[in-house]
């Protein structure tokens, strides 16, 4: 039985929007310190659209795939959008991640979300949806 679904594959193979935005509005660093995996978005804001989206990802197959899934997901949307993206949307997007895996969709949208607090913050804004911190900015586990 595979491991991980055509979809994880496909993005761990071939990631998109991979790099860096040298003039970017908003970045964001996520950590594991547990697997020592690290990931960082860049965002690009235009009428408050993520106009374009970025990032490096130094860690495993999963937080690739992850990375590259967040990414699209985010391109496009408003910042209000882009804040409701949660790992469980992330891991469901992706048909799915072995259990042992789960852990990496996390860091995702958590270094997504640090980047649009960024911006935020840069600018003097409050962005629905968006706590003032970090904390409990984890998912929500709402499905298995
Ligand atoms: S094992 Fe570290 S992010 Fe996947």
């Amino acid at each position: 039985m595979p491991m991980y679904s055509d979809k994880v594959m496909d993005h761990f193979m071939n990631p998109r929007n991979v790099g860096e935005i040298n003039d970017a509005d908003g970045t964001g660093e996520e950590g594991n310190p547990v697997c020592g995996d690290m990931m960082t978005f860049y965002i690009k804001v235009k009428d408050n659209r993520l106009e374009d989206v970025k990032f490096k990802t130094f860690g495993c197959g999963a937080a690739v795939a992850v990375s590259s899934m967040v990414s699209e997901m985010a391109k496009g949307k408003t910042l209000e959008e882009a804040v409701k993206i949660t790992p469980s949307l992330v891991a469901q997007e992706l048909e799915g991640l072995p259990k042992n895996k789960y852990h990496c969709s996390n860091l995702g949208a958590q270094a997504l979300r640090r980047a649009i607090r960024d911006y935020a913050q840069k600018k003097g804004i409050t962005i629905e949806g968006l706590g003032p911190e970090e904390k409990g900015e984890e998912d929500e586990e709402s499905e298995e």
